[in-house]
């Protein structure tokens, strides 16, 4: 039986645990709050996310370009994009039991939340979410750099740099993956909120004049790719942001939702930024970073149409929404539906027994899927039926079961792992057919 929503938390991270997928940070020290470290299955899940996100916005067109910038930048960075004097959250502290809480998120400003508590709250303060460090040897105020809190200000720094290496016109995008850091009030829900986390985003520069179109474009497309990597269409959702919600910056701005076990929540938003970061940056840079159109002879500020999402983010709803409990009894089985681009191994490798000839067979196998970049696992380890339950668990798309006919006439048995169907083919094969069933799933 599938666990009730308020314990689906609990069991998805036990079972990232178990299988790997997920740790706490610095376990063995007591961990550190709102820190993890992927396993070798979660490396790998992750992996094939931003793999599939960058196939899709980078690899697969012709108008979106990749950047890699430095997580430290120019202090001025920040004074430019408005995070020094505004990426902050209201902050109360209780005097009682000095928990912190996010003023905004208080119905009542006097007392406690902790029913255990209720001690009164200090007056609310604004709290900086930018982590602050030194550059060079000297700690004082004129080396202090931040650690980047979005990746978007590394492409809208680099905008003329790369518009003149790639020679690309308006329309067209930068996207980048990773790391940034926020020294959240609340982190919370496992990886969901989170003080150091991985983004994944596209400024997209756009004539002023296309920016509707192309905003709403990409907040299309956004929804749909992830159901396109297998989440259940009514699970995603777009929520319009308020216009008290909306950043100083934004036009408008969407969130695409996914119904998490703790509620609707942001998994991603699409905002139009219009031309303020490159109009900031110029102004606080001296730099002109206005796009000279050559058949205008004009120069003119591109707006910004910004997918931004977040690697951890989208890889704990892929890990949510493909965990399933099917059966009752003796029958029952636990499986993670991963789409087969995602799953972190494609197929098991399963010698029914250690002798006979199979184990060498299988092993040839194996060595053929590695050999073809097809992430494997090999096990000859415990009952036929428990091995297929450790990799429905895993969400190994494919066992493949070398048994006693396959010695015989080289053929062996595929297994799916969604439907349990069972068929043999020929050991040699394998791969081609492993290969055709992933391209398939890639459509
Ligand atoms: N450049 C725009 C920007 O950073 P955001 O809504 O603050 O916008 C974009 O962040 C995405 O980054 C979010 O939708 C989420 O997926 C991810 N994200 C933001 N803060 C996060 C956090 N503390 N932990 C994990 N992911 C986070």
């Amino acid at each position: 039986m599938a666990a009730a929503a308020p314990d689906l938390m609990s069991t998805i991270v036990s079972l990232c645990k178990r299988k790997g997928f997920i740790f706490q940070s610095s376990e063995i020290y007591g961990g550190l709050n709102s820190c993890w470290d992927y396993g070798p299955l979660g490396v790998e899940l992750k992996r094939n996310v931003k793999d599939a996100w960058w196939r899709s916005v980078v690899t697969n067109r012709r108008d979106v370009v990749g950047l890699d910038a430095s997580i430290l930048m120019h202090p001025k960075v920040w004074e430019a994009s408005g995070h020094l004097a505004g990426f902050s959250d209201p902050l109360v502290d209780c005097k009682k039991c000095k928990e912190r809480f996010r003023a905004d998120h208080l119905e009542n400003l006097e007392k406690c939340p902790n029913p255990k508590c209720g001690g009164e709250l200090t007056e609310v303060r604004k709290f900086n979410l930018m982590f602050k460090t030194f550059m060079g040897a000297v700690e004082d105020q004129t080396a202090t750099v931040y650690m980047r809190p979005e990746t978007a200000q590394g492409i809208f720094v680099n905008f003329l740099n790369v518009q003149h290496a790639s020679r690309l016109k308006p329309p067209f995008g930068i996207a980048q993956i990773g790391k940034s850091f926020r020294n959240e009030i609340t982190p919370g829900n496992f990886t969901f909120r989170t003080r150091e986390f991985e983004q994944m985003e596209i400024e997209f520069f756009v004539p002023p004049a296309e920016d509707a179109k192309w905003y709403e474009y990409w907040r299309d497309a956004r929804l749909k790719w992830y159901s396109d990597y297998g989440i259940k269409r009514e699970k995603l959702r777009l929520r319009d942001h308020e216009k008290d919600e909306l950043a100083h910056y934004a036009k408008g701005c969407v969130d695409v939702e996914y119904l998490f076990p703790f509620g609707w929540s942001e998994l991603e938003g699409v905002a139009n930024r219009t031309d303020y970061d490159l109009k900031q940056h110029s102004q606080f840079s001296g730099k002109n970073l206005a796009y000279f159109d050559e058949e205008t002879k004009q120069h003119y500020y591109p707006y910004v149409i910004e997918p931004s999402a977040g690697a951890d983010r989208a890889t704990l709803a892929f890990l949510i929404d493909a965990y399933d409990v099917e059966g009752e009894g003796k029958d029952e089985r636990t499986v993670l539906r991963f789409h087969p681009a995602l799953a972190p191994i494609k197929a098991a490798v399963l010698p029914l027994v250690k002798r006979d000839g199979m184990p060498e067979m299988a092993e040839n196998i194996y060595r053929d899927l590695l050999d073809n970049s097809i992430k494997s696992f090999y096990d000859h380890t415990a009952s036929i039926g428990r091995r297929y339950a450790r990799q429905d668990e895993a969400g190994t798309p494919f066992c493949i079961t070398v048994d006693g006919q396959s010695t015989e006439d080289q053929t062996v048995t595929v297994r799916e792992r969604d439907s349990r169907e069972q068929y043999r083919v020929a050991a040699g094969g394998v791969v081609e057919l492993i290969s055709k069933k992933m391209k398939e799933s890639m459509k």
